[in-house]
């Protein structure tokens, strides 16, 4: 096979496997940063062939100060940083103000490797907000959420009951970043992300809150459960700040991510009475014309 063929099948391959992404600007050796190999110990001072000083010639023990382990540098800067997270949060008192204080948010190694962060889309003040995972490459590229395919499904799901970006229903994420090569993301990025998601919740208020896929619904629900067990059923939402100002709760479903009935077409059924119990709901608080 030609050289140059090998070179595009390893490409592919990579890609294949999610690493899509260039994270640097130059590639790194990790070969030449191995760590230099230990030098051999020096002979260690022969102390105590030496004679002891007399008592009053050794100096007086330094008092001990008995301090707390100090905590490794990595988990005070996580810690900093949801610090940073949760005053940034706090601190907006709209959903404009809210959207400046995630874009200047310097504490999600996420932010990164994204072009865009993708903070919402659609009607603010909807009836229907609609929270999903992460953004993908279409939306890193874009800046809004749920713009690829499983978007264009989300669309035509949510059109089927009355619902659009343009009139009534307002679309999140959990993450405002994309990870890298659609990895994972960790629950240390979730954790920082969650205080702007929860202020999102509080600032537009939607009659209906809707969770799809089971990161979203097991993040904002704080349930162990799969999203098998979590969907279908309604729930009640409070935010800390809700339940600390007495605001009644906000009625939570979860069900089906789009891109989850995409591969799996049965279970669309699922979905479509998951979509008649929302309709029935904002049908019932008057929310659909
Ligand atoms: N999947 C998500 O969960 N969110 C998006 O924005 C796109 C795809």
């Amino acid at each position: 096979m030609p050289a140059r063929d090998m070179l595009r099948n390893a490409l592919l391959l990579q890609i294949e496997a999610g690493a899509d992404e260039a994270i640097a600007e130059a590639p790194v050796d990790r070969f030449a940063q191995r760590p230099p190999s230990p030098a051999p110990a020096a002979p260690a001072p022969a102390a105590a062939a030496r004679p002891a000083p007399p008592a009053a010639a050794r100096p007086a023990p330094t008092p001990v100060r008995v301090t707390r382990p100090a905590a490794p540098a990595a988990l005070v800067t996580a810690e900093t940083a949801l610090g940073a997270a949760r005053a940034a949060a706090l601190a907006a008192p709209t959903l404009a103000d809210l959207r400046a204080a995630v874009e200047a948010f310097e504490g999600c190694q996420l932010k990164e490797t994204a072009t865009h962060t993708v903070f919402a889309d659609g009607a603010e003040g909807a009836p229907a907000m609609f929270v999903g995972e992460a953004p993908g490459a279409d939306e890193d590229r874009i800046g809004k959420p749920f713009v690829g395919v499983s978007g264009q499904l989300l669309d035509r799901m949510i059109a089927t009951i009355g619902l659009s970006r343009s009139l009534n229903a307002y679309i999140t994420n959990i993450l405002f970043w994309r990870p890298p090569g659609n990895r994972e993301p960790s629950s240390e990025e979730i954790a920082l992300c969650l205080p702007f998601v929860m202020r999102h919740i509080e600032l537009a208020r939607p009659k209906v809150l809707v969770f799809l896929g089971g990161p979203s619904a097991k993040t904002l629900l704080g349930r162990a459960e799969g999203i098998t067990r979590l969907r279908g059923r309604w729930q009640d939402f409070r935010t800390q700040g809700m339940l600390e100002r007495g605001e009644p709760p906000i009625a939570a479903m979860a069900m089906f991510h789009p891109a989850y009935l995409l591969r799996t077409p049965g279970a669309k059924r699922e979905a479509w009475r998951d979509l008649m119990a929302i309709r029935a709901r904002l049908a019932e608080a008057g929310a659909l014309g």
